[in-house]
């Protein structure tokens, strides 16, 4: 036997026994030894390939094709294991190639989400996001507000007191304020703030002008539970501060902000209103998107929608937070985040925001 024919018998032989070897394979893990073992720098392979130039010359073509022919082969079959080594349940039965079981992933609330695209709204125009106590003193959600007490227009904005009991830390306490809001004056009774005005003024009191806040957040009323109606819901207020600011940058910055909003085309328009802390005041309405102003049920025949209240900030207000109505002026505006939601999305009944139901809060 020449030393080729016995190069190709041990060849055969080595394939019957790879084979055999691969068939017992039970894991990728396992065909890395294989490589090696067969295909290795310690393999019989390499072995023979060292030897092909010790052949006779005339036999060196043919063997080194039997000799590249076993490689591929080799290779090719362990290419070929390894996905179906990686589709095997494991010892434990599990069959990791099974898709993957989803973890339902969490959203934001409707509110959060259209809370979040109001103020986005502004940021453009340089407002900068600020909040306030929840757990408020009568005097910022009134007084300095220009609400006194006895004022009538108390009345609309109907509040929750809160009782402290005897002996508990003072309201300040609980409002993180560690002061009477303003010298001389009375902190009051502690209240669940009714609008996010009283943010205004907090923040005017510790800051100088110029400033643009945009303030989101939670307001209380003890208001029946209607379609309507809660007696918790979420406004975005908003207040610009400067030397110069006019009631025509109130109107630029609000359309600018609401065609945002609502798009591109939406027309919005400024009835002239009351609110003890502007002066002069208005309530924005925009076109109602349904009727295009025609008259519909969405909009109470009326063709539009009351979207926003707004003003001049009253020279008491800058007064009462120490700044000079003669040297600055500013406007500010507060929009209900519910009532944009709904008609954003259509919904009939604010109630459905806060019953948690999967079934809706899933379609946002
Ligand atoms: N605070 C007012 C309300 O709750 C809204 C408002 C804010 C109006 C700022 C004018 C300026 O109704």
């Amino acid at each position: 036997m020449t030393q080729t024919e016995q190069i190709q018998r041990s060849l055969d032989a080595l394939r019957r026994q790879f084979a055999h070897e691969l068939s017992g394979a039970g894991s990728v893990a396992a065909l890395e030894p294989l490589r090696v073992k067969y295909l290795g720098r310690k393999s019989e392979l390499t072995n023979f390939m060292k030897q092909l130039g010790t052949c006779p010359a005339d036999q060196r073509g043919a063997l080194g094709k039997a000799l590249n022919l076993f490689k591929t082969e080799i290779e090719t079959a362990l290419r070929e294991a390894e996905p179906t080594l990686s589709r095997r349940p494991t010892a434990d039965g599990a069959d990791v190639t099974l898709p993957g079981v989803p973890t339902p992933l969490g959203r934001l609330h409707p509110i959060t989400q259209t809370m979040r695209s109001i103020v986005d709204c502004f940021v453009p125009l340089g407002f900068e996001v600020a909040q306030g106590p929840e757990l408020e003193h009568e005097w910022y959600n009134f007084d300095a507000l220009n609400i006194p007490a006895e004022h009538p227009s108390r009345e609309s904005f109907d509040t929750f007191f809160v009782d402290v009991p005897p002996g508990a830390p003072t309201a300040s306490a609980y409002t993180g304020l560690d002061a009477a809001p303003s010298a001389g004056r009375q902190a009051g009774k502690p209240l669940l703030r009714s609008h996010t005005s009283p943010v205004q003024v907090r923040v005017m009191q510790t800051r100088k002008p110029p400033l643009r806040i945009v303030v989101p957040g939670r307001v209380y009323r003890p208001d029946p539970l209607d379609t309507s109606h809660s007696f918790m819901f979420h406004q975005v207020e908003g207040l610009m501060v400067d030397d110069h600011s006019s009631f025509a940058d109130l109107k630029g910055v609000l359309t600018y902000a609401m065609s945002r909003l609502f798009g591109p085309s939406t027309v919005m328009r400024f009835r002239p209103h009351f609110f003890p802390f502007t002066e002069p005041s208005a309530e924005a309405d925009i076109a109602c998107s349904n009727c295009k102003g025609g008259g519909c049920s969405t909009c109470g025949r009326k063709g539009w929608l009351e979207i926003l209240g707004c003003g001049m900030v009253h020279p008491n207000v800058l007064r009462a937070v120490g700044y000079d109505p003669n040297k600055v002026q500013g406007f500010a505006f507060g929009m209900g985040v519910e009532r944009i939601a709904m008609l954003k999305h259509g919904i009939g009944d604010i109630r459905l925001f806060f019953e948690n139901d999967l079934r809706f809060l899933e379609q946002f």
